[in-house]
């Protein structure tokens, strides 16, 4: 009898004579309790376990055994369920280089995710970045196994050690948007081992409750149903005992699916519904492997505390100060500071800044696609730093427009009919405005996106519809355009004349309408809105018409002290379905950099992005910053960074190439030249600074790379072998990191291995070990890293396995990849 059976004996008989089912006692272990509910289950209802529910985001539970369904919400960046806190994006948590930060922020989401009723975040995304043009690189920790790898436990400690499912995705090789849902990922097996897995063992390791198996195919199979990925990795070698859910419409059988490893479909059961039904009434699908599949989400239900805890939604937790504060200090410290020229940062002395670029006036939360959070508030960089430096003259132009950026008509431009301040909205429970409005109020404005939420009590998150009713008083004479931005149809009447009509579905857009505009004149409006279904976003807004952006950007740059310059991207170009072709900045950015730069000897420039750009102005300026997409407190610590309050520490997770075409990708990104819905991983392990190292052209910024105000010594390297067989190795290394500056810093420390002759071409070096020291002027700390077997082995795929062996290798540490003061050489027997 397997230890399992025993155990359910004995707690059967335990628990019947106190006559309540093994699985509902919580004293019971969670394996007894797994068993005792699947034991109790019908073929049916286990099947109805294994799809999602018409919600779009939620499991099925049982409501005969009062076993709950698994409630979802988009992560990894924040709650996706009406408003939550936008935390920074995944690439800066992994710039921090402090999984113990990305642990504490992990947990605030956690906490989000219960207090909107939530039982699982879909997130950590940790898929390497292979290129820099992948729309949702942002999402994801960067080029490095190991960092990723790190990174990703602090992360599911977060979110797990509250209770919530975590969604570990998107397994596996799913580096890039390019045909997504088809492209086949060619790659060799020593590439999975040491480049693209590492990160998802680990996860496996810190006990993730649920992997989410990606769109693409690998190696000429669906990753959803990749037998080789699912069954053989993961549960197999790793021993998952979690859950696999599908990417939302990635199933594409019912038996190949079923038999090689998926155990949950979402969103609905297209395959796993009635089809996997039959197909095991036909014998196709052993009931045994249902019985598996049921275990592993139960498993979850239990283990995680979901069973026994009662969804009590407690939004005033939302965007707790404790919460934002973890959010500014992770945004904070994930600001690299790639160039510091004669210390013009922190800005000191400047009594007048032309602040330039659109990013300056539009908060910049993070990338495009299912990880976009609806924060609770925003500011833009130019309110933040109005805010921390009053005194400063900050004088904006835009200088280069971005796409789809949207200004919603400002409150104060407003009246209502009876003259209050805003504009009336009344909302209907129906598509097309009929009967009474059930709701009726005044809107300070009309911008808002509803993601997975209502407008208000008595109206459902699809089906209703809105009429805003107002007077626009404008600010200026002259031609402006009213912008109406729909998700879906709209309407917009201006002094009683129909001027757009868009009444149809449709995604996100932006309608434009001119306006010849005269000062003293109100305006009547009528907006009417309707949404269908998804998405939900309706605003209504305007925009000065274009012209002479470029020239008066340079004309302010030319009269002011300093200019800074907030450039890169944004959601419209970074993505999910949305690779970039180029690594170019776009809208011109470049030219108004390098003709500012021509006018102002002291311009710096942010760069707000989820990828690395290029560069062509960068020995023109005197600073450059790279912020990421920072979340909503993003701008608040961009101004304490620039306003020297808050000393830059973060450090490149990828290599900044100079040009796309040094990237160890090109050439085969986005797919095969000979075959088109193929890429081919021909890099193999030699995906960023490992590329760098070995082939070389030098990169623009090297990975592990970012300045501070401070500056930093490593000195006096020993390193202690506690055990030198190349079996177990155990090495302990130590040095001394001082604060050589004048400011309180932190500095990465860095630990990078390399094989002298290794009897396999391996990386010229690897990233083994790092830890964040904060430390005051003058300050030495003696700092200790450990290395283990893992540091020392590559992946042998003769033995396919993970192999080390005697040798002599070298360590080296300091503060980037390509800046290691501190070498010691050692030997494994
Ligand atoms: C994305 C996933 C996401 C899911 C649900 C998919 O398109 O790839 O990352 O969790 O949608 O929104």
């Amino acid at each position: 009898m397997r230890l399992f059976s025993i155990l359910l004996v004995l707690f059967s008989s335990n628990a019947l004579a106190a006559s309540e089912p093994v699985y509902k006692n919580p004293r019971l272990p969670v394996e007894a309790r797994v068993e005792d509910a699947l034991s109790r289950l019908t073929l049916e209802e286990k099947i109805g376990f294994l799809s999602g529910d018409e919600s779009g985001f939620a499991s099925r539970g049982n409501a005969r055994l009062g076993i709950p369904s698994i409630q979802m919400t988009d992560g990894p960046v924040g709650v996706r369920m009406g408003q939550a806190t936008a935390f920074p994006a995944g690439i800066a948590m992994a710039a921090t280089f402090d999984p113990l930060l990305v642990s504490e922020a992990a947990r605030a989401m956690a906490v989000e995710t219960r207090a909107v009723g939530r039982d699982m975040l879909l997130g950590p995304c940790i898929n390497i970045v292979r290129q820099p043009l992948g729309g949702r690189n942002f999402e994801s920790f960067g080029e490095d196994p190991f960092l990723t790898a790190q990174i990703t436990r602090g992360y599911l400690q977060g979110v797990q050690g509250q209770g919530v499912i975590a969604s570990t995705k998107h397994f596996a090789l799913n580096n890039q948007e390019h045909k997504r849902t088809e492209i086949d990922v060619i790659a060799d097996e020593r590439t999975m081992e040491e480049i693209y897995f590492p990160g998802f063992h680990a996860a496996v390791e810190a006990g993730t409750w649920s992997v989410m198996s990606s769109y693409n195919k690998l190696n000429g199979a669906y990753a959803s149903e990749n037998a080789y990925l699912l069954n053989d990795t993961l549960k197999k070698r790793w021993g998952f005992r979690g859950f696999v859910i599908s990417d939302w419409g990635a199933t594409h059988s019912t038996v190949a699916s079923a038999l090689n490893g998926l155990d949950l479909e979402m969103p609905s059961g297209a395959y796993f519904g009635e089809k996997l039904l039959a197909a095991v009434r036909s014998r196709e699908v052993p009931e045994r492997l249902i019985n598996d599949k049921v275990r592993r989400i139960l498993r979850a239900i239990f283990g995680s505390g979901l069973f026994d805890s009662v969804r009590r939604p407690h939004p005033s937790v939302i965007s707790s100060p404790a919460h934002l504060t973890i959010a500014s200090r992770m945004a904070a410290s994930s600001l690299v500071l790639l160039k510091n020229e004669d210390h013009a940062l922190p800005l000191r002395n400047s009594r007048s800044v032309a602040v330039l670029g659109a990013s300056a006036r539009h908060a910049r939360l993070g990338g495009g696609g299912s990880s976009v959070v609806n924060p609770t508030w925003v500011t833009t960089p130019l309110e933040a730093l109005r805010r921390s430096a009053p005194g400063v003259q900050w004088n904006f132009a835009e200088g280069a427009r971005m796409r789809r950026d949207f200004d919603s008509i400002p409150t104060s431009l407003w009246t209502t009919e009876r003259g209050r301040a805003g504009v009336t909205g009344e909302y209907f429970n129906n598509p097309n405005l009929g009967g009474t409005p059930t709701l009726t109020r005044v809107d300070p404005g009309v911008d808002f996106d509803w993601v997975w939420n209502t407008p208000g009590p008595g109206i459902g998150g699809a089906n209703f519809s809105v009429r805003w009713t107002g007077y626009f008083h404008p600010e200026n004479s002259g031609n402006i355009i009213l912008t109406v931005r729909h998700d879906d149809g709209a309407r917009l009447w201006v002094n009683d004349q129909l001027v757009l009509d868009a009444w149809q579905d449709q995604e996100e857009t932006i309608s434009r309408v001119p306006l010849k505009a005269e000062t003293g004149k109100s305006y009547k409006i009528r907006l009417e809105y309707y949404q269908h279904g998804g998405s939900a976003m309706a605003g209504l807004g305007i925009e000065e018409a274009r012209g002479a952006e470029l020239e008066e950007a340079v004309a302010l740059a030319a009269k002011s002290d300093t200019a800074v310059i907030f450039a890169g991207l944004s959601r419209f170009y970074e993505g999910e379905e949305l690779d970039r072709t180029t690594l170019s900045l776009p809208e011109g950015q470049d030219e108004l950099i390098g003709r500012v730069a021509d006018v102002n000897p002291n311009t710096i420039v942010v760069i707000q992005a989820g990828n690395p750009v290029s560069m062509p102005w960068l020995a023109k300026v005197k600073a450059v910053v790279f912020a990421w997409y920072g979340g909503q407190e993003g701008s608040r610590a961009l101004a304490d960074v620039l306003l020297g309050k808050v000393n830059p520490s973060g450090k490149l997770p990828v290599s900044f190439p100079v040009e796309w075409r040094d990237s160890p990708a090109f050439g085969h990104f986005p797919e095969d030249q000979d075959q088109p819905d193929r890429v081919t991983y021909s890099e193999g392990i030699f995906v960023g600074y490992r590329h760098f190292d070995r082939a070389g052209p030098a990169p623009l910024f090297p990975f592990g790379y970012g300045l501070s105000y401070s500056s930093f010594a490593f000195k006096n390297l020993s390193v202690r072998l506690v055990d030198k067989s190349a079996k177990h190795p155990r090495v302990e290394v130590f040095f001394d990191l001082t604060n050589t500056g004048t400011r309180t810093g932190a500095e990465v420390a860095q630990l990078y291995v390399s094989e002298l002759s290794p009897s396999v071409e391996r990386p010229v070096k690897e990233l083994k070990g790092f830890t964040k020291v904060p430390l005051r002027p003058g300050e030495t700390r003696r700092v200790s890293l450990t290395l283990d077997r893992s540091a020392f082995a590559f992946y042998d795929t003769n033995q396919h396995a993970w192999n080390a062996k005697p040798g002599a290798f070298t360590l080296r540490v300091g503060s980037s990849s390509r800046d290691l003061p501190l070498e010691a050489s050692l030997q494994l027997e």
